[in-house]
């Protein structure tokens, strides 16, 4: 969507706040031993607790609440009683809720307790990459310009990226116009951002595999090759300037 007032913009910020809360209170509340269903009913209470409703289910019927994600898996991963979190595991968390027809997207990797699978440097790139991406979205500027920084800098740090995930438009539902804002230069992509668009940026950095396979689920999305993935993602607005970044809280 393009906020056009500020009841559209306090609207889409009070979404963003559910979903960045719940998501950080979610992160905290991990740990091993811990199945991903424990954490996903955990992450629901958070969303109903602001009135918001998990985007995910509602638009998609996804079978969970939010999507959480374990090593090899890059996105969409079903919450289940039957994953339980190990140490040293690589875990994403996606959170995406609509409230008062508003909605907004956060997601973040990190490494539960000791960093067994020496995982820190890519979850560190993934989050210095996508504080760099934003830094340099503004109007006018093209998607496919991004989609190249994202994967330059992946690259200068010894990784890739995942071809066939990105981040896209949304507001109004999970996912709207601009439809694909991928993590490379896609020469075909010929849009540009816009000032007041609404935005949902995504990195998906890899250890090496540059595609992700939906697993029999039907929903899983993960390498094919044991490379790991990390991702993490902000729901922005667009201006002229520096974007606002409707889901961050204490600059995190
Ligand atoms: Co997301
Ligand atoms: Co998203």
């Amino acid at each position: 969507m393009s906020i056009q007032t500020i009841e559209e913009m306090n609207g889409l910020k009070a979404a963003a706040d559910a979903v960045a809360i719940a998501l950080r209170k979610m992160q905290a509340y991990a740990g091993v031993g811990m199945s991903t269903k424990e954490i996903d009913e955990y992450g629901y209470q958070i969303l109903q607790s602001f009135g918001a409703n998990p985007a995910p289910k509602k638009d998609y019927n996804f079978p969970g609440w939010t999507c959480i994600s374990i090593n090899h898996e890059a996105c969409h991963g079903i919450p289940s009683e039957h994953r339980i979190l190990k140490e040293g595991d690589l875990v994403n968390i996606d959170v995406s809720a609509e409230l008062n027809g508003f909605y907004a997207d956060n997601g973040g990797s990190f490494i539960l307790g000791q960093d067994y699978q020496n995982l820190q440097p890519l979850v560190r790139a993934s989050q210095d990459i996508l504080h760099l991406a934003l830094a340099k979205i503004k109007h006018g500027v093209r998607i496919s310009a991004v989609g190249g920084l994202i994967e330059k800098e992946a690259r200068k740090r010894g990784f890739q990226v995942i071809r066939n995930i990105c981040g896209h438009g949304i507001g109004r539902k999970l996912h709207e116009s601009p439809d694909e804002i991928p993590c490379y230069r896609d020469l075909f992509n010929r849009e540009r951002f816009t000032k007041n668009a609404v935005v949902a940026i995504e990195t998906f950095i890899s250890t090496g595999a540059k595609y992700v396979y939906e697993e029999e689920d039907g929903w899983t999305l993960s390498t094919d090759d044991d490379s790991f993935v990390a991702q993490h993602e902000h729901t922005i607005v667009v201006t002229e300037g520096e974007p606002i970044i409707l889901t961050i809280e204490n600059g995190i």
